[in-house]
């Protein structure tokens, strides 16, 4: 069997063909019928010309030309006078050209209040394109090799100053790395620890189950520690490791008070305890200045996680983790080789810290959500239903959790009737730890729909929660 590409200068068209024996038009003609069976030459799309496929597969102009002709007679080819040669849309029945699509994503939601998401319609393009042309036309030719695992240096130190100044974290270009979003951060902390000897991990309750079954499928045991007004319950708090959202608890929304940031603190001095602060939304604060990061006020406990997925967009993945001293080795240790994400979009974020346009969009973002916060808070005010709704936690971030009337209608209720009008939010529910008698809530994360949407995307929400 031997493989061939075509591709000759001029010809912009790059092919794979398998064929075994003589190279004569028979051969030629069965390589290219498999190759529009199986979806590598698509329906509609054009052949090489016969004689750029000549000479790249070093036969005769005449054996393409017989292929091109028999597979004009079987109905596979299209040719026309003048015109360049294509596959045919439709097949004769019993032959397909492409394998069977793949389903469609599920559609967006009518009205997204799902949590977790900007506004994605705001995304700084412009910014974006400015700094990613300044990149392209700047990056040296050795920046487009494997790279430092720890991610490219320019944008290490952008991020240092960044995070020293926005967000009170202690640390160096030395002690970043740059992931794949806090999934994959979270996973190379775990497998560090547990190469460390560690085998279970707390995590609030409630918290995300899908960073939880991360760890969990990293060999960890995870242990659910309830959260109160104040933050998770430093005592007790039973497992090496602790992920914590002390800025603005997800879910919740509450913040650490400084007492229980002090306590914990303590508890990972004494008990060799490490902290895994998630620091997803720190930069959302409404009411008055975002608090300090915890690891600023402990940098060799507290492992610092932050994200681009909320102050820009989700599809970047890139998230960020400063690390203490002792573990930068350990956790760099944990990054296969070539797995360190699109240098490219690394260094564009890199160029938006560096020239202001980052600092610019998170506070033109935090002027927009703060408004909707509020607009959503009245129009929760305005509700016309006896039930009573509690808006749980602080003014910050891009979601409002509502404690429901355990009298009014449950979780399940709540989710059919938001369904029904095509809205999308989340329940508490799937969320907690621990099986108990959890009052139940509702999260709404309020940034996701565009600008010109919220109006109405309100309108239903509040309709879904006034039966
Ligand atoms: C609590 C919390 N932490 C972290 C993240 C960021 O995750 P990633 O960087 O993988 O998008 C999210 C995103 O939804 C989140 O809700």
């Amino acid at each position: 069997m031997t493989r061939e590409r075509s591709g000759p200068p001029g010809s912009g068209l790059d092919l794979h063909l398998d064929w075994s024996g003589r190279p004569d038009s028979h051969a030629l003609a069965e390589a290219l019928r498999a190759a529009i069976r199986d979806g590598r030459l698509a329906a509609g799309s054009r052949v090489p010309s016969t004689r750029a496929l000549a000479h790249d597969l070093g036969v005769a102009r005449g054996t393409v030309t017989r292929a091109y002709a028999q597979l004009g007679t079987e109905g596979f080819l299209l040719s026309r006078q003048g015109a360049p040669t294509t596959v045919a849309d439709r097949l004769r029945s019993g032959e397909r050209a492409d394998p069977p699509a793949p389903r469609p994503e599920p559609r967006s939601p009518r009205w997204d209040f799902r949590p977790g998401r900007p506004n994605l319609s705001a995304f700084p393009r412009k910014d974006w394109l400015a700094a990613s042309r300044r990149v392209l036309r700047s990056m040296p030719a050795d920046d487009l090799d494997y790279g430092d695992p720890q991610g490219p240096p320019a944008l290490r130190e952008a991020l240092a100053e960044y995070l020293r100044r926005a967000r009170a974290v202690h640390t160096s270009p030395e002690r970043l790395i740059v992931c794949n979003g806090y999934s994959e951060a979270l996973s190379l902390i775990s497998r560090a620890l547990r190469a460390n000897g560690v085998r279970s991990v707390d995590f609030e309750d409630p918290s995300l189950p899908h960073f939880r079954t991360i760890v969990e499928d990293d060999g960890m045991r995870v242990h659910g520690i309830p959260v109160d007004d104040d933050g998770i319950d430093v005592g007790a708090l039973r497992s090496p490791a602790a992920v914590v959202t002390p800025a603005h608890q997800f879910p919740l929304g509450v913040t650490m008070r400084a007492q229980r940031r002090a306590a914990l603190i303590r508890s990972a001095k004494t008990e060799g305890r490490i902290i895994v602060e998630d620091d997803y939304d720190g930069e959302f604060r409404f009411d008055r200045k975002p608090v300090g990061s915890l690891q600023g006020m402990a940098p060799e406990a507290v492992i610092y996680a932050g994200t681009a997925s909320k102050t820009l967009a989700p599809a970047l993945r890139i998230a960020w983790l400063a690390l203490p001293a002792r573990l930068v080795e350990p956790v760099r240790a944990m990054r296969t080789h070539g797995r360190y994400g699109p240098v490219f979009d690394q260094l564009a974020l890199a160029e938006l810290l560096r020239s202001g346009a980052y600092d610019q969009h998170v506070r033109r973002s935090r002027a927009a959500y703060r408004q909707r916060r509020e607009q959503l808070l009245r129009g929760l005010d305005g509700l016309r239903s006896r039930h009573r709704r509690y808006p749980a936690g602080i003014s910050a971030g891009l979601h409002l959790t509502l404690r429901l009337d355990p009298d009014g209608p449950d979780e399940r209720e709540v989710l059919a009737r938001a369904r029904s009008r095509g809205v999308a939010l989340e329940t508490l529910g799937p969320w907690w730890v621990n099986p108990g008698d959890h009052p139940p809530g509702v999260v709404i994360g309020y940034a996701a729909p565009a600008e010109h949407a919220f109006r109405p995307a309100l309108a239903a929400l509040l309709d879904t929660l006034d039966p």
